[in-house]
């Protein structure tokens, strides 16, 4: 067994979440902002899980991948879960070795680039598995080989783009494509040291806990046949109220039931809470017909937060606004671009009137809004800034040339 295992090393005494410092009329706008000591309370509560389990917690480089901040990450987490060759690359050349590859499907002629990137890789078939299964026998005394599952458990998700078990999902083999697979070959698992699950999407440990049993149930007998067993990401370990202290417990129960080394790959909850996006106001419209008033903002929500239109329930929270109601001004916010849906479809109310030039931060808008961010439109593209010591530190602008280079 991995020493590490039954050895935890200490305590995890769970910190408070010290208040954002940031002070907005100090960014110039648009800007992607990664508050310094927030980032580091979350990535401290992510290293008390490995350091109490230990877990290899990874950090998941679909959520936001600021490499320019991976030296802080480093010193938190263990490696890096990519999903491309280029995701692979970056984590390798700025991360450091341990590169956790999954997608649902390689192409020859990049894999064996994927290989020399990657520590562990994870497929998505058995067809991938038979289709590299040389290249994978020649490189396996330097990668760990994984397969997905799909555990098929339901999920009340109530758009299936966040949904891997969904019933047409792609992503992952069902425990009847195993068998069939094992019938055929009795073989097939020779070489496979473990197994991938991806289920969630912002959830609680509660799902967690009540997906496990289903997930065993399934594919517990082939759990111990393997060194370890990848969790996924979805949970929103570093958000206010979760039960940190009772992940840990699952975990190390998990892993001494099993004899594997459970693997985490958070993305989202790396930047919980430690990321906003600073707009500025550059108009008001007031319509008489309209009971609220629509500010238009140098953001583009099609472009810079895309998810937010994608799911309508997803909350983007402003700070200082309030709900409907809750205070006397009702604004509605519209992005840059001369797109009609460039909007956001909720009302936020305020204290006192906005009035052009004003900032206005929204809450936990990097995590998968950085990384998909366009240039639609040409639209001026956020910077991405770091607020360390009460000050902004530029990361990165974006220029015309930036633009113009994407499109030919
Ligand atoms: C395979 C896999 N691992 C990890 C993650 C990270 O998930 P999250 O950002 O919700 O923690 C995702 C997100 O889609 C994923 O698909």
């Amino acid at each position: 067994m991995n020493p590490a295992l039954s050895n935890p090393s200490r305590k995890s005494g769970m910190k408070r979440r010290p208040p954002s410092t940031l002070d907005p009329k100090k960014i110039k706008t648009p800007a992607f902002v990664i508050e310094e000591r927030l980032l580091e309370h979350n990535l401290s509560i992510l290293k008390s899980v490995a350091d109490q389990t230990g877990a290899t917690v990874l950090h998941a480089l679909k959520a936001w991948a600021t490499w320019p901040l991976f030296p802080i990450i480093k010193k938190y987490l263990d490696g890096t879960e990519v999903s491309s060759l280029n995701e692979a690359r970056l984590g390798r050349e700025e991360f450091g070795p341990e590169v956790h590859m999954y997608a649902p499907a390689y192409k020859p002629e990049e894999f064996a680039e994927v290989l020399k990137n990657s520590s562990h890789i994870i497929l998505n078939s058995f067809g991938q598995l038979r289709l590299f299964k040389r290249a994978l026998a020649d490189s396996r005394k330097k990668i760990s080989v994984g397969l997905r599952i799909n555990p098929e458990i339901k999920t009340d998700e109530k758009y299936d783009v966040w949904n891997p078990c969904a019933l047409d999902s792609r992503l992952g083999i069902r425990l009847y494509e195993f068998e069939r697979e094992l019938k055929r070959d009795p073989n097939a698992l020779n070489g496979v040291e473990g197994l991938h699950f991806h289920v969630f999407f912002e959830r609680e440990l509660k799902n967690l806990k009540s997906a496990l049993p289903m997930i065993e149930k399934h594919f517990g007998k082939y759990f111990k046949q393997m060194k370890w067993v990848n969790f996924g990401g979805g949970q929103r370990i570093t958000d206010n109220g979760y039960d940190v202290e009772g992940l840990i417990k699952l975990v190390k129960d998990f892993q001494i039931k099993y004899d594997v080394q459970v693997h985490l790959e958070p993305g989202a909850a790396i930047v919980w809470h430690a990321g906003t996006l600073v707009a500025s106001v550059l108009d008001i419209i007031e319509r008489k017909d309209v009971p609220y008033k629509v500010a238009i903002l140098d953001i583009s929500f099609e472009a810079h937060l895309a998810d937010f239109i994608l799911s309508p329930d997803l909350e983007l929270k402003i700070r200082g606004a309030g709900k409907k109601g809750e205070y006397k001004h009702a604004y509605k916010f519209g992005g840059g671009t001369c797109l009609a849906g460039d909007r956001i479809d909720r009302l936020y109310t305020f204290k006192k009137p906005l009035k052009v030039g004003d900032k206005v931060v929204f809450e936990d808008a990097i995590q998968y809004s950085l990384v998909k961010s366009t240039m639609f439109n040409g639209v001026q593209h956020p910077s991405i800034v770091l607020w360390k010591d009460g000050k902004p530190k530029t990361l990165r602008t974006f220029t015309y040339q930036d633009f113009k280079n994407r499109m030919g």
